[in-house]
């Protein structure tokens, strides 16, 4: 089964961002929006994993999740993998924390637990809005979603959830566990 780990903003946040990109749905050719539904800031993918393998990844999740304490994140501006100018895929970014050290500890969850394809490519915290099959510029669409910047939220919980791909991609949450609450004083 094809697994990753994520943050996922509350409702509020998403509905900014959803205000923010609305003018520009559908207007560029080629690029196609993620739902709504399918929005998360990944921590770890994982890739296929073997369902044997999902006991001790959940455990060892919670685990992190309880040695982690909670972040305080913002949605803000955009951007694009590679670059703007040759875009495949678009994302809102995150402000606040750089998220790090909670998506070393999802990749080191997946790693010992036997995921082997886990990602390990240089962690960049961001929220997929819409994808491209060939590289697009989309550097005025960049520029136009520079300016957005979402209220702040705290990220209370790290989930695991399973891509079910195909012509429309959905993903099924498998579980979810708080993260440390601040320390006080
Ligand atoms: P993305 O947001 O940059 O598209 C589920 O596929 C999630 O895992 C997506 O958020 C996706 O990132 C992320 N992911 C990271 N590496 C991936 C890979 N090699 N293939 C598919 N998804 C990947």
């Amino acid at each position: 089964m094809r697994l990753f780990a994520a943050v996922v903003p509350p409702e509020e946040a998403l509905d900014e961002v959803e205000r923010a990109v609305a003018p520009y749905v559908g207007q560029v050719t080629g690029l196609r929006w993620a739902g709504r539904p399918t929005w998360h800031i990944t921590l770890a993918f994982y890739g296929e994993v073997p369902e044997r393998a999902l006991p001790d990844l959940e455990a060892r999740l919670a685990r992190a999740a309880h040695r982690h304490t909670v972040l305080d994140l913002a949605l803000a501006g955009a951007g694009a993998f590679s670059s703007a100018r040759r875009a495949r895929v678009l994302w809102a970014g995150v402000a606040g924390d750089p998220m790090t050290r909670l998506a070393d500890s999802a990749r080191a969850a997946g790693r010992r637990a036997g995921a082997p394809q886990t990602d390990e490519k240089r962690f960049h915290a961001h929220l997929t809005l819409a994808r491209a099959r060939t590289d697009t510029d989309l550097r005025d669409l960049v520029e136009s979603l520079a300016a957005f910047a979402g209220t702040p939220w705290r990220a209370e919980r790290l989930h695991l959830f399973r891509s079910h791909t195909g012509p429309q991609v959905r993903y099924e949450s498998l579980g979810d566990w708080a993260l440390a609450p601040v320390k006080q004083g």
